[in-house]
């Protein structure tokens, strides 16, 4: 069955055959078509600047579909009938007459959605060419993050895509928007009043986000170095997961009364003073170690590497939302690449009943937790008190969890990847589980505080051994408050 409100629209993919493009947007597309979500007279213009055969780029398509989609969802009828759908055309982004193909392509298109998997620095380019080619009203932009290195740098790249085009056709992509358990967390506080009434500082002591990799930087050493975990990850992923977790409820599911909410939370994160810095976060990099049993290299020593970076590889902090609801509830917040594992939980911690009647030894046991893993095992989890089972235990306690495991209960064969879903979203027109312009700047402005008061202390990332959970001073930042990371950990 078609999806209902999936009208007919031609995707036009600037950087067709990046990495990007063939790992994520390709599969995603293909999973759509397969789902049967992607009306039938849908159309792909993939751009790249190469000049390459059609057949040859069919088969190119095709080989990174058998690569990245799992052989079971690969079909020969859905093949084809992706492939059908596409037209490459060589395209230099820079050059207007090279957009002159367009215009006879899309000569009888309603909605267009150019999506630019390219870097953010050609944006404003392409977006001047398609206004240049009398395109602009038709289209809907989608931009990759990230979108510039400071404020200042992603107001330049802002303010170009603005002259061309209103926030209302603008999808900046944050792909943890995506992430099917994401959603859940508006689902979960927003249709659950259990939850809701006690979502706050009266009940809530902490609450923990970490998004850990396993992987190294794959081959993106260039890039990543100039960014660093806190551009690389926190300005984005992990602070719209804080945003979800602490906004106020929205007064409708509308993009912006969502959207308005997450930047209330933003504008009330309290800046890190430079005396805090060295309590309040810990950066790492890390060294030689193992993944998966096998040794690895260090940041250092990946390919094409600067022996000399000070970038970091690992973030952990602890931020405060200056508001009524959170006052006094710290968020730490950790990310790295080359952890033990991939995780990406959140953790709400509950307080502890305000009059204690068990045996003392067990109060450290007594108190409520929230787990909520956004991958892998997509799931909930509450850690609630129980009796102990058994005529000799007493009223000894146990800590266990009432689970919510999404495969299982929804016996649903794959969660979509998130790209899957933000795609979807395009095509219907939707901007709720998009990035708005003062969301990004608000998110600058706090990492950029961060930034420079590192580099005006000359802080250096601390080292870890990959395949380890950080530095030790990671451990300590939450110690400190008589606390521990959640688990392993
Ligand atoms: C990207 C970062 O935005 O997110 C990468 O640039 C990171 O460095 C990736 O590896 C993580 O995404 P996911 O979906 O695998 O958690």
């Amino acid at each position: 069955m078609l999806g209902t409100t999936v009208n007919p629209c031609t995707l036009s993919l600037f950087g067709a055959t990046g990495d990007l493009a063939l790992r994520k947007l390709f599969p995603a597309l293909y999973h759509l078509d397969r789902a049967k979500l992607i009306h039938p007279d849908t159309r792909v213009l993939a751009l790249s600047k190469e000049h390459i055969e059609a057949d040859r780029y069919a088969s190119m398509i095709e080989q990174s579909l058998q690569r990245y989609v799992a052989e079971r969802e690969m079909d020969a009828e859905t093949v084809a009938r992706f492939l059908a759908r596409l037209t490459y055309v060589p395209m230099d982004f820079r050059d207007t007459d090279s957009f002159a193909p367009l215009v006879t392509l899309l000569a009888r298109e309603e909605t267009h959605i150019a999506y630019f998997a390219t870097p953010a620095a050609v944006f404003g380019d392409i977006c001047a060419n398609l206004a240049a080619q009398g395109l602009a009203d038709k289209t809907r932009v989608v931009l990759e993050k990230p979108i510039g290195h400071d404020l200042e740098s992603s107001r330049v790249i802002n303010d170009a895509v603005a002259q061309h085009f209103p926030e209302s056709s603008i999808y900046r992509i944050d792909h943890y928007l995506g992430k099917e358990t994401v959603q859940n967390l508006i689902a979960l506080r927003f249709a659950n009043s259990l939850f809701e009434s006690q979502w706050n500082q009266y009940h809530i002591t902490h609450v923990e986000i970490t998004v850990a990799e396993k992987v190294g930087i794959e081959g993106r050493w260039g890039y990543f170095d100039q960014a660093g975990q806190l551009r690389d990850m926190v300005q984005n992923h992990l602070l719209q997961l804080l945003c979800l977790v602490a906004m106020d409820p929205p007064s409708d599911l509308s993009a912006d009364s969502i959207r308005d909410e997450k930047v209330k939370v933003l504008k009330a994160l309290a800046p890190i003073t430079e005396e805090q810095l060295s309590r309040y976060t810990v950066r790492g990099q890390y060294t030689a170690g193992s993944s998966d049993g096998k040794p690895v290299p260090g940041y250092l020593d990946e390919e094409n590497s600067n022996t000399q970076s000070g970038s970091e590889t690992f973030i952990a902090l602890r931020a405060e939302i200056r508001n009524w609801r959170w006052s006094g509830v710290p968020f730490y917040l950790r990310t790295g690449k080359r952890m033990p594992q991939k995780l990406s939980q959140i953790v709400i911690h509950f307080k502890e009943p305000p009059f204690y009647i068990f045996a003392p030894e067990q109060r450290s046991l007594i108190s409520n937790k929230l787990i909520i893993r956004l991958q892998p095992d997509e799931g909930i989890s509450l850690q609630v008190m129980t009796k102990d089972q058994g005529l000799d235990k007493g009223m000894h306690l146990r800590s266990g969890p009432l689970q919510l495991n999404f495969s299982d209960t929804y016996k649903s064969a794959r969660i979509p990847d998130a790209y899957e879903r933000l795609l979807l979203e395009v095509m219907q027109g939707n901007q709720y589980l998009f990035v708005r312009k003062d969301e990004v700047e608000n998110a600058w402005l706090w990492c950029d505080q961060l930034i420079a008061g590192w580099k005006r202390q000359g802080d250096l990332p601390k080292p870890y051994a990959a395949g380890t959970w950080g530095p030790v001073s990671s451990v300590a930042l939450i110690i400190r408050d008589g606390r521990s990371w959640y688990g392993d950990m």
